[in-house]
């Protein structure tokens, strides 16, 4: 069966959908994404992902292409005609086309919404086969990496070297404080040293996650101890654990930072816990 997908009010062949070539988000980079995990045919933390698409658009002062209800209801349709539960569906806004002129259109034009879905493998039951390892690298992005926009290409170089470093993640810091702060396209967090569950405090220099907010509010209501704060590489080298968050990764284990074990370069007992606690979160609320 083909993919289908939604681009600007129709539903079609992804095979046959095309994108305008002056459309700004292929030009500039010039528009706004998000991923959201399908969890047998329920959308996870719609609410959080919704929020964080309105606050991101309003950011970069680009109309919404509908209210977020209507937008939910494409979501749903698009999962639908893909027949697919378990998967990943993925939205971008971008500010539409016009011709090539780096300021906003002088005449308004409509913002381009495409939503496609893809299948991924049933959610992971076994956490030991669910690790992956990571290297840091200096953060090459802009000052506004809170907002959630296509223009990637410094995640996406740092993904690449991670992959022919043969490790999964790059975990970014900051190259003049030394602090670490997310993966490129993961929250990164650690049991440090003295035993306690870190990740970096919010502010414009990480994505706020929608997973490290929903994990964050299980804690919470669990009663769970964990900082908000930041912490160097060189505490994160000699963390007893560390994972990764993201609608794609939940609660990962990097059992390998910069190609030495974390820890004892096993999956510990807080990764281990909160991987089960994520998966409660995301069984309960999708
Ligand atoms: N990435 N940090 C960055 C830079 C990200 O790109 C992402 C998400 C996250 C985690 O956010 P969330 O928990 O809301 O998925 C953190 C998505 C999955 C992607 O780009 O494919």
């Amino acid at each position: 069966m083909s993919r289908i997908a939604y681009v600007n009010g129709r539903y079609c062949d992804q095979r046959l959908a095309e994108v305008n070539i002056e459309d700004r988000g292929y030009q500039f980079g010039d528009g706004i994404y998000e991923v959201v995990h399908l969890y047998r045919g329920k959308l996870v933390d719609a609410d959080r992902h919704l929020g964080r698409l309105e606050r991101s658009l309003k950011a970069i002062r680009l109309p919404s292409p509908m209210p977020m209800a209507a937008l939910r209801l494409v979501l749903r349709e698009v999962a639908l005609r893909n027949r697919i539960t378990e998967g990943l569906i993925y939205m971008q806004v971008t500010r539409g086309v016009a011709p090539r002129d780096h300021a906003f259109p002088k005449t308004p034009v409509p913002p381009a919404l495409v939503v496609t879905c893809k299948r991924i493998p049933a959610y992971p039951t076994n956490i030991d086969n669910w690790t992956g390892t990571a290297i840091t690298l200096p953060d090459l992005r802009w000052a506004r990496v809170d907002i959630k926009t296509t223009n990637l290409l410094p995640n996406v170089l740092a993904r690449q070297l991670a992959r022919e470093a043969g490790a999964t993640e790059a975990i970014l810091y900051d190259k003049k404080t030394g602090m670490v702060r997310e993966g490129a396209a993961t929250n990164f967090w650690i049991v440090d040293a003295d035993g306690v569950l870190r990740t970096r405090h919010l502010d414009h220099s990480v994505l706020p996650g929608c997973t490290r907010d929903a994990l964050i509010a299980e804690l919470k209501a669990d009663g769970i101890a964990f900082l908000e704060k930041e912490f160097t590489v060189a505490e994160a080298r000699n963390a007893r654990e560390a994972f990764i968050t993201s609608a794609t990764s939940f609660v990962k284990p990097m059992v390998k930072l910069d190609g030495a074990p974390v820890g004892d370069g096993l999956v510990g007992p807080v990764s281990r816990a909160l991987f089960d606690l994520f998966a409660r979160h995301v069984k309960g609320n999708a």
